[in-house]
Parts: structure tokens; C-alpha cells; sequence
């Protein structure tokens, strides 16, 4: 029988809690330690982080030299996707809070994706997400972000702030002309459609299977930057 094997803990800086890194079975889960949001991931179910990067990347792949930027790593689904999304000329950039998780990717955990951190378009900063969108003006064409529960459910109260207003100007202004932010969440929100109509973009609300074609499903917004 399948049973869970606590294989590292990760402490989430300035937060107080910690990461933990299970193998089940074949496959590996990180849940917050305490329980608190269930599981965070799962390797064995990865379609919606996928998604996260394909509908993104397949608008702005044939740019001259597309950038782009992941928030946070994960498991590496999302920058894997990126990676096979877009061509030899792109940089993506993977901003990832957690250390440990960075760590997990260089070990054992990074075969599920395929070691996407060792691409060499792949460059992955140890910050906030919101951090660094925040000190790079026009710096991408697209922005993805999977970094909590969604604009609801947090389970990091210091993440409310990308999906709030102030945050969705942010990712406006770190977007170069026509640039594109997606936004991962666990469930549908029609306040979080609104307010990114607010921030200046034209958003649309997709509804992406978690794992092949039936099942629970998650929900991406795929939102364009208006204007020149
Ligand atoms: C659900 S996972 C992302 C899964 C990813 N899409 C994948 O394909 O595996 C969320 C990740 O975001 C990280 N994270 C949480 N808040 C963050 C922040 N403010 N900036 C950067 N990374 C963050 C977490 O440590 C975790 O690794």
C-alpha cells in the first residue's frame, strides 16, 4: 500500500512555516506543513500548470527574442511547458520564495519535469515574485503566476497583494506592449476578472482540466495588456 514518506522540510522565509517534501509512491506531493491548504502539489497532476504556460507562451513564441517570467517554481511544470513552448532564443526567468523548493528541483524531485532548471534559457532567482516584476519596467512579454491557492484561499497572506489592484498594476508595468499575465487559481472569480479589466488588460477566463480530460478542473486568465 501507497503510504506517505516525508522526505525534507523547507521553512518559507518571513512566514513562520514550512514546505514539506513527501514521496508517494512513484510520485512526490508538497503540502504546508500543519496541513493547512491540503496538498499544494502533486506531481502526478500537472495539466492546469502546463496550461499556466502553454496558452501564454503559444502568443508571444515568435517574438524576436521572447522573456519571460514564472512565479513561483513549484514543481517545475509551468517553467518545463515555457521551456517547450518556446523557441532556442527565449530567457525565462523562475522566481521561486522558498530555497528548499529550489534545492528539490536540483535533486531527485527535478526528473518529474525534466530538469528544467538545467536548460540553459532557464535562470531562477531565490525573491518574491513581486519583487522582482516590480524592478523590471516593460522587462517581459509574459508574466505567469502560480504562486498560492489563487486570488481567494491564500494560504501566504503576503501573496494578497499581487492579485489585488496595486499588484495587478504592478504585472501591467513589468509588461512590455501586448505582453500577456496568466493567473493560476484552484477555483473561478469573477471579482479577479473585473479587477484585471481595471488594471488595463482584456482577460479571459479559461476552465483547464487538473489531470487529462475529466475531473476537477482549474481556472487560468489569460489577460493581454491593452494599448501600445
Ligand atoms: C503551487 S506551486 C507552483 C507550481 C508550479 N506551477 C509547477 O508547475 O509545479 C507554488 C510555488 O510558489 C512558491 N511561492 C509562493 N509564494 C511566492 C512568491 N511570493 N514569490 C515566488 N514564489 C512563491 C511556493 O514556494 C511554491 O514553490
Amino acid at each position: 500500500m501507497k503510504r506517505f514518506v516525508l522526505l525534507d522540510t523547507a521553512e518559507i522565509p518571513d512566514n513562520g512555516g514550512a514546505l514539506c517534501l513527501f514521496e508517494y509512491g512513484d510520485d512526490f506531493v508538497i503540502k504546508l506543513e500543519g496541513g493547512k491548504g491540503g496538498q499544494l502539489m502533486n506531481s502526478r497532476m500537472h495539466g492546469s500548470e502546463d496550461a499556466l504556460a502553454e496558452l501564454p507562451c503559444k502568443r508571444i513564441a515568435s517574438r524576436p527574442q521572447p522573456r519571460v517570467l514564472i512565479g513561483g517554481l513549484g514543481m517545475g511544470f509551468t517553467l518545463a511547458a515555457a521551456l517547450k513552448t518556446l523557441g532556442e532564443n527565449a530567457e525565462v526567468l523562475v522566481a521561486e520564495l522558498v530555497p528548499g523548493v529550489i534545492e528539490w528541483n536540483r535533486g531527485a524531485l527535478g526528473e518529474k519535469a525534466g530538469y528544467p532548471l538545467r536548460d540553459t534559457r532557464t535562470k531562477v532567482i531565490n525573491d518574491d515574485v513581486a519583487a522582482v516584476l516590480s524592478a523590471e519596467p516593460a522587462g517581459f512579454d509574459a508574466i505567469m503566476l502560480d504562486i498560492d491557492n489563487g486570488p481567494e484561499g491564500l494560504t501566504q497572506q503576503a501573496n494578497g497583494w499581487l492579485y489585488s489592484a496595486a499588484g495587478l498594476n504592478a504585472c501591467a508595468r513589468a509588461l512590455r506592449p501586448k505582453g500577456v499575465l496568466a493567473v493560476w487559481s484552484a477555483s473561478a472569480d469573477r471579482q479577479f476578472s473585473a479587477r484585471l479589466g481595471k488594471a488595463g488588460f482584456k482577460a479571459e477566463e479559461v476552465q483547464v482540466f487538473a489531470h487529462g480530460n475529466k475531473g476537477t478542473r482549474h481556472t487560468i486568465w489569460i489577460a493581454e495588456r491593452r494599448g501600445g
